[in-house]
């Protein structure tokens, strides 16, 4: 048995079950990040009352915080905050795994296109779950924000992106959700075997279609309330 052949039956024994497997991590990741993906999408959509007002954008929120009687909002950061753990958990632990199994003289080939993509996708996926602190400190619960009102959303979101450090922030970790996901998307749909001259094109335009909306949208807000359209 090859080094790196011992140190992936190593990293497999030490684990149990399907989910410690390296192909149960996969697909942990793959589930989970179509999830990530889902909210993602069905947020940048519910933020698009903003471009219709206070009132609009307000109730949005205050339907948010009172469904279910109030436990919807939980039982969703629940599933999310799983989610994301289990992503993170599962990308860490697969990068682990891959270092350990990397036979020597691997270092130098730094030109393999699959190489490029999983380091842009940890420095990326990095980037982004700094952002998802800084951002429930600024529009949750307010901790970073210069005048946070907990009963005034729409306020919260224009106030925020008001200060150009914020809003450039914002910007940038948009354009790193892109790259993350239009990476998470190619490479789920080389997973679901569709890695094929035939379907190559439309994957690649089913990623691009994809990731270009949600950045598109994300981004028009904070350049909405720079420029005063949104006021
Ligand atoms: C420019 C883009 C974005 C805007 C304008 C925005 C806006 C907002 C606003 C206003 C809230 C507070 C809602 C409320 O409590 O009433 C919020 C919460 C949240 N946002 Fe965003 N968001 C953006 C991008 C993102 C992205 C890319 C992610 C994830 C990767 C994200 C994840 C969350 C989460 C997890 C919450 C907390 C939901 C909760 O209360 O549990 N947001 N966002």
């Amino acid at each position: 048995m090859s080094v790196a052949e011992q140190s992936i039956a190593g990293a497999e024994a030490r684990g149990r079950g399907f989910m410690a497997s390296s192909v149960g991590r996969k697909v942990l990741m793959a589930v989970t990040g179509v999830l990530l993906f889902g909210f993602v999408t069905v947020h940048m959509l519910g933020n698009l009352t903003s471009y219709m007002g206070a009132t609009a954008m307000n109730h949005y929120a205050e339907f948010l915080h009172t469904m279910i009687h109030g436990m919807g909002i939980w039982v969703f950061r629940a599933v999310l905050l799983s989610a994301v753990g289990l992503h993170i958990w599962a990308a860490v632990t697969l990068t682990l795994d891959n270092r350990a199994a990397r036979p020597l003289g691997y270092r130098n080939q730094h030109t393999q296109a699959s190489t490029w993509a999983s380091r842009t996708m940890r420095w990326s996926g990095f980037i982004l779950a700094a952002f998802i602190v800084y951002h429930l400190l600024h529009l949750t619960t307010g901790t970073v924000h210069p005048n946070f009102d907990h009963a005034n959303p729409y306020a919260n979101f224009v106030n925020g992106f008001k200060v150009p450090a914020a809003a450039g922030f914002y910007i940038v970790a948009q354009l790193c959700l892109g790259l993350h996901m239009w990476h998470g998307v190619w490479s789920f749909t080389q997973s679901l075997g569709l890695a094929h001259p035939r379907y190559d094109g439309l994957r690649r335009n089913f990623a691009t279609g994809l990731t270009v909306l949600v950045v598109g949208v994300n981004i028009s807000y904070p350049i909405a309330v720079l420029t005063g359209f949104i006021h």
